[in-house]
This record gives C-alpha cells, structure tokens and sequence, in this order.
C-alpha cells in the first residue's frame, strides 16, 4: 500500500557527500594536506608519517574533477538539495594562514554554480572530518584553543563569499564523534591511549565556541543564513526494563544529547557538569566563552542516523555489537547490515519525536543510508545494479520520516549519505557502497571511474517527484 504524502512540500530531498570522501585533487589548486591523507585505513589502523599510494582518498572518485557530471545525474533524480562539506586545507592549506587560498574558494564556485544551474539548494558543511594536517600535527588539533580562531576566521572566509549563496550550514559534522574517534573528528595528534580526558573534553569545548562563533558570523555576514549543528545520532534502549538499566541507558544516549543541549540552549546541563566532575576533569571555560555559547544558539538541528543500540548496567550482558564510529550493546531483536551496523527503521521515528520534544528546533536528517557490497550487472545492454536491499532500507526509513511528521515533528528535509558510492569514512573502502549511483573503483584503487545508474537510482527519483507518496508500508 502507498502512502498519501505527508511530506510538506517545500520538504528538502536529496542526498549527501564529505569532500575527502568524493573529490580526490587531493593536491591540486594549492590544495594542502589533510589528515585524511594519513588515515589510509580511515579509523582501524594508527595514522600513517606522510601520504601512502595505498590511500584511495587521494583520488576518490575524482569529483574534483566530475561534478558537474555528477551534480547533474542528482538533479536528474530531482534533488532539492545537495549537501556537500568544504575541504578547509583548499581554503587554507596549512590551517594557520591569514589569508584564503583563492583557487580553493573558485571550486567551490564552480560547484555552486552547477548547483543554481539545476536550482540544487546546497546545504554545506564547514567542517567534515577533514582538519588540516598542519593545524593537527603543530597545534594538535582541537585541544589547542587557537583552533578557535582558525575556524572562525574560515567560516568567515566561507560567509563571506558564499554567503549570499548558500542558505543552509551545519558546523562540525558529528561533532560528538570527537570523544570516540579523535584524530577522525578533532584533528587531535596525540593518540588516543595517551589522551588525557581534560585534554579530550577540553578539545570539546573548544569545538563547542567554535560553533557559537560560526553562527555569530553568519549572522554578520549572511544574515539570510540558517545555521545548524550536526549530531551523531543513535538511540540507546534499555536492555531489560531493570531501572538499572534504564538508568544506564539515559546516561549513555546524554553523552550524545549534550551536544544538542548545549549548542540549542547555549549552557552546559548539569549532568554533563556533573559528568565531567566525576572523570575529573578540569576545563578551561572563559566568561566570555559562556557568553559566546549563550548568546549564539543554532536555528535548526541536523543529525546522522544509522543505527540504534542497547545498555545495560549489568557488566556481564554487556555484549558490544557495530556501530557508527564507536560499537554499542548488541539488540537481539534487531537485523544487521553486512558490516554489522544494526537496522532499526523505527528508530529514526524514536529520534525525530525525541529531539523535537526536547528541542522544539526544525529538524534535518543529513545522513542514512545503508552500506552494501554491490554486483554490477547488465540488464538490458546497461550496467546496473539491482539493490532491492538498499530500496528496502530507504523505504522502511523513510516511511518512518512521515510517521513522525504525522506526529506533528518538524522535519526540514533528508539528505541520504553517500548518493553516490564514495570512500567509507570508518574503514576507507570503496565496496562498502551506499550510492543510487554506481562508481567503478574497487578496494585496490583498480577500476574506470565511469558512473552507473543502480536501480535504487530511479526508485529514489519516484519518491522524490511524488513527494513521498510512492512510498510503500
Ligand atoms: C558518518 C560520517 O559517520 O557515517 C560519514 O559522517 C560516513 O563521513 C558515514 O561516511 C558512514 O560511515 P562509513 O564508515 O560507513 O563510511
């Protein structure tokens, strides 16, 4: 049966991408290094000394060089928008300089440009895994508060020239991801064994003003700008209805909701307080700092979602299964993806009414998606790929989208990730595909770069024209 749609109809389609996941020209137009060029395995081996041939980043799938290509076959599915992150070592190669690298800023005009040809709203991420390296292996990253001033004077580089332009930001992408995966989501040098908590949650801190200043300058100069924060989202369950483990369920998923917390209501809640306190922990936070976070709060809120897990208090149940950057406790009851990342579609409904009860911000999903092993084949003389699996997995998400906006949740638009197979953040392989669009480059850097339509392609374009209506229960 086919849903009459609930979708409102300005409601943003479409789907999303990282620039060291897709661009490659990862030394081009003065372009500097970042520290995706050490991460050759992403986050299962430790960081490389300098670049290695074996790093499929380097040329990704050469959208450097193919979005216009590219960006035409998304409009061709009808995408309202188009989420893409800056690369900042295009914009500033090493991260500290005092001025922007001109080369770096005219690609994203190009980009842009495209985007307005096909009336392509961009939605763009300031910052996506992609620190430059210089800034990480002199500074070590974020736990250096001169971060701070790095950013914000690229996010005004940004403002101020694509201001006018794009209407939609998002900050840090993930930006709770720093706490499990440090060199990947705040540029930090000192591995993680070695990392003190202060420093950790320090780094976090100072990720959080940046955000408040980021916004602060959209305001300045974007004032037409929306401005939004990004946030690994993943549910956790109680195991067993023991308050016990409910309780430990909550402490758990607030080690997420914070974030949220604090970039809509612009304060650190006392359970986060409390939290830090207990670890030991000893921040430096300024007056000024509090003020910034205050007065500087986000206008929507913007979220990945995967997967869900479970917690318990019971150390001995406690049975870790996949997740999205860091594992969680195994569901039972849930089915998983073939690198073991649990699907729960009922999950995103759980999320999207949770936050808009607790934040009463409009909401974007900005990233799902399934990653799946891919067969090309031919059908009718035209390779493709039948991906019913990967149409399934939309669908049951995306009907639970219109369920909770039939709960009255405001729901900004969906962007899937990856809507074209791209360079997996977590372990840096091509044959984890979440695309509608087919690339052909294997896991050993082989293959013709040439695009593929996959069957996934056209039911996408089905939901978008009939704006959620083709959608089946
Ligand atoms: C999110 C990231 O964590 O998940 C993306 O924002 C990433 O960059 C996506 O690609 C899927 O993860 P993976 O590891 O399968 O690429």
């Amino acid at each position: 049966m086919s849903t009459s749609s609930t979708f409102p109809s300005d409601f943003l389609w479409g789907g999303a991408i990282a620039a060291n996941q897709i661009e490659g020209g990862y030394k081009e137009g003065g372009k500097g290094l970042s520290i995706q060029d050490v991460m050759p395995q992403g986050i299962t081996t430790p960081r490389t000394e300098g670049p290695t041939d074996d790093n499929l980043k380097q040329v990704a799938i050469d959208f450097y060089h193919r979005y216009a290509e590219d960006i035409a076959l998304f409009a061709e599915m009808g995408f309202k928008t188009f989420r893409f992150s800056i690369a900042w070592s295009r914009i500033f190669p090493l991260g500290d300089e005092a001025e922007p690298n001109e080369e770096g800023l005219a690609f994203y005009d190009r980009v842009l440009d495209e985007c307005e040809k096909h009336g392509i709203e961009p939605l763009v991420t300031i910052s996506h895994y992609e620190t430059p390296l210089h800034l990480t292996e002199t500074y070590d990253g974020w736990v250096n508060r001169d971060l701070i001033g790095f950013y914000e004077r690229y996010a005004r580089a940004l403002f101020a020239r694509y201001g006018a332009r794009v209407k939609y930001w998002l900050t840090f992408n993930e930006i709770n991801s720093v706490l499990h995966a440090p060199l990947l989501s705040g540029g930090i040098n000192t591995p993680k064994d070695q990392l003190t908590k202060t420093d950790l949650y320090q780094a976090v801190h100072n990720e959080l003003v940046a955000s408040a200043l980021a916004t602060k300058a959209a305001r300045e100069l974007a004032p037409n700008a929306q401005v939004g924060c990004m946030i690994l989202a993943m549910p956790v369950y109680p195991l067993s209805p023991d308050p016990d483990d409910v309780m430990a369920s909550l402490t758990t998923e607030r080690t997420n909701l914070a974030f949220g917390d604090i970039h809509v209501r612009g304060e650190y809640p006392g359970y986060y307080l409390r939290s830090l306190r207990d670890q030991g922990v000893d921040l430096v936070v300024t007056d000024e700092d509090r003020a910034v976070l205050k007065e500087n709060t986000v206008d929507f809120v913007s979220f990945s979602y995967y997967v869900s897990v479970a917690e318990t208090a019971d150390e001995s149940k406690r049975v870790m299964g996949e997740g999205n950057l860091f594992p969680g406790v195994r569901n039972p009851t849930l089915k998983a993806s073939e690198w073991g990342w649990q699907i729960d579609p009922v999950g995103l409904r759980i999320v999207l009414n949770q936050f808009w009860d607790r934040w009463q911000k409009p909401l974007f999903i900005v990233e799902n998606g399934l990653g799946a092993k891919d067969e090309l084949v031919e059908v009718d003389g035209r390779k493709t790929v039948i991906d019913d699996y990967r149409i399934a997995y939309f669908n049951d998400h995306l009907v639970q989208v219109g369920e909770a906006i039939t709960d009255g949740v405001d729901v900004m638009g969906y962007t899937s990730w990856g809507c074209i197979d791209l360079v997996s953040a977590s372990t840096a392989q091509m044959s984890k595909r979440y695309g509608f669009i087919y690339v052909d480059r294997n896991d050993d850097g082989s293959g013709t770069l040439d695009r593929y339509k996959k069957k996934s392609f056209d039911w996408y374009a089905g939901v978008i024209r009939s704006n959620g209506a083709s959608l089946t229960r």
